[in-house]
């Protein structure tokens, strides 16, 4: 396995969607977002924080970020990251993430933020050892109709 991190293409797109369908419960709040509109707007316009994890071709994780979180300008967002099944447990996450942090360092921001469902114990302990700790959340009240 001799995995490169290296910037994401308009060719690695399909590869990208595909991989986050296999990895996201497309179902749930956040991942219910993941979509080809979501993949193309990053790539059209957060170009600069669109990585991927490439196996000889295989497009075996990504990392998008965004410039802003919401109306924060000098927070910068982490929204996606996923890695293969089979890929998983080699601390490829953590170099995506890593890359990206060190852009926005770059961009001079002065935070990072990450939001993460709460039943996603991997995605959790993979913020945690990235440095990221919790912040302000937001719980859904439920009601229940018959
Ligand atoms: C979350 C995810 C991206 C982690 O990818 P990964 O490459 O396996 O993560 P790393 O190898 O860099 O692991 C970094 C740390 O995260 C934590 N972690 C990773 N997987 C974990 C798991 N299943 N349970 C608990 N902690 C986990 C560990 O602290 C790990 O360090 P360690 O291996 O030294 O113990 C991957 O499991 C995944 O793609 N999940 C599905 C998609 C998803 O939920 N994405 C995140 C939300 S956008």
């Amino acid at each position: 396995m001799s995995v490169i991190v290296r910037p994401m293409t308009v060719d690695d797109f399909v590869q990208v969607y595909k991989l986050g369908l296999e990895c996201y419960h497309v179902e749930d709040k956040p991942y219910n977002y993941w979509s080809l509109g979501e993949v193309a707007h990053h790539l059209q316009h957060e170009s600069a924080l669109c990585y991927v994890a490439d196996d000889g071709g295989r497009v075996v994780g990504f990392a998008l970020g965004a410039e802003s979180f919401e109306i924060l300008e000098n927070t910068g967002h982490l929204e996606w990251v996923a890695i293969a099944p089979d890929y998983r447990r080699s601390g490829l996450a953590l170099k995506l993430i890593e890359t990206l942090v060190g852009i926005f360092e770059q961009m001079g921001k002065v935070q990072v933020v990450t939001d993460i469902s709460s039943e996603n114990p991997a995605s959790r302990g993979m913020a945690r050892k990235a440095g990221f700790r919790e912040g302000i959340s937001v719980t859904f009240f439920v009601r229940d109709l018959k």
